[in-house]
């Protein structure tokens, strides 16, 4: 049986990836793509979204725009890491195939209500603006969803975009909150797991050793991606944060955790969109997600590479 998935994202080279994995695993049924505004602004991300689906020949696949600001704030955007279209990198052509009519909030609450009771999971690799609305207007879908494994938050590595935050929680804080007290079962991505899967050289050459285009266009991905991180955290290779929510859905085992609270800041102005992790489960404050903490880095890029190898 294959696992039926809803990708909601802000592409950007790692969501790319992300949606390549997943459309190269028969595992997984991906029911359609739902953009939020985040790394770059609605209009480039579902372009971007579609341009992805058309690169793995998936034009099938339904591409929805949802939110184009978060639910309270301001939009910021990430183009000094993603480049000005958010893909900046390889050379790929615009879409041909259309974006749905249909909002995407529309389209996660209609398809969670047909599908069978916790037989979808949500993967949101972006700012949680467009899960959070589908849960405020039809808060009976939150019975209904099987998972939600995200990538955002940090704990121990703290923040990306301010000293205490990662991007994709401080661009909507008051988003994150809704789904974290949502009751849904949550895995988490924090920057903690996502800072260990390193695109170092041997594994951008690995992509190019498949001798294919897609593969050659994740390698220009990845390497695009990685100039930004490699000046700012003097690493051997960037983050690859994104492709984390797939992988586990594919091989959890890859992947170890502790099922803790997590809380997000909404007010102080210092460290708005920090994410507080009671990994050391000293409060008794109930738990309500699975914080990855750790990944086998060389599994996961054997993972990646053997599937990128299929499209
Ligand atoms: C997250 O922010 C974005 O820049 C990436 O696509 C990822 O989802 C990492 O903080
Ligand atoms: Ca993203």
């Amino acid at each position: 049986m294959t696992q039926k998935i809803i990708i909601d994202t802000d592409p950007g080279q790692d969501d790319a990836v992300a949606i390549l994995l997943a459309l190269a695993s028969p595992e997984l049924e991906v029911l359609g793509i739902t953009a939020v505004a985040g790394n770059v602004p609605l209009a480039l991300t579902e372009r971007n979204a579609r341009m992805i689906c058309e690169l793995a020949k998936r034009p099938d696949i339904p591409v929805f725009a949802g939110c184009a600001e978060p639910l309270k704030r301001k939009l910021v955007t990430a183009e000094n890491v993603h480049g000005k279209s958010g893909l900046d990198g390889p050379d790929l052509p615009l879409p041909t195939m259309p974006l749905q009519d249909h909002h995407a909030v529309d389209f996660i609450i209609e398809t969670l209500r047909q599908e069978p009771v916790n037989s979808v999971i949500l993967c949101p690799l972006g700012p949680l603006t467009n899960i959070a609305s589908a849960l405020m207007r039809a808060p009976e879908i939150a019975g209904r969803i099987q998972q939600i494994v995200l990538m955002g938050g940090a704990y121990f590595e703290v923040g990306n975009i301010t000293p205490a935050a990662e991007f994709n929680i401080y661009v909507d804080p008051e988003a994150a909150e809704i789904v974290l007290k949502s009751g849904v079962p949550i895995v988490m991505m924090p920057l903690d797991v996502t800072h260990q899967a390193l695109t170092t050289r041997r594994r951008i050459d690995a992509f190019c050793a498949i001798g294919r285009p897609v593969a050659d266009v994740v390698a220009e991905l990845t390497g695009f991606f990685e100039r930004h991180d490699m000046q700012k955290y003097g690493s051997e290779g960037a983050p690859l944060h994104d492709p984390c929510v797939i992988a586990f859905l594919l091989q959890p085992e890859l992947f170890q955790g502790r099922h803790v609270n997590v809380e997000v800041e909404t007010t102080s102005a210092l460290t708005l969109g920090m994410t507080v992790a009671d990994w050391w489960r000293v409060t008794d404050r109930k738990a309500n997600a699975t914080f990855i903490g750790s990944l086998d880095a060389d599994g996961f890029y054997r993972l990646l590479t053997e599937r990128i190898a299929r499209l």
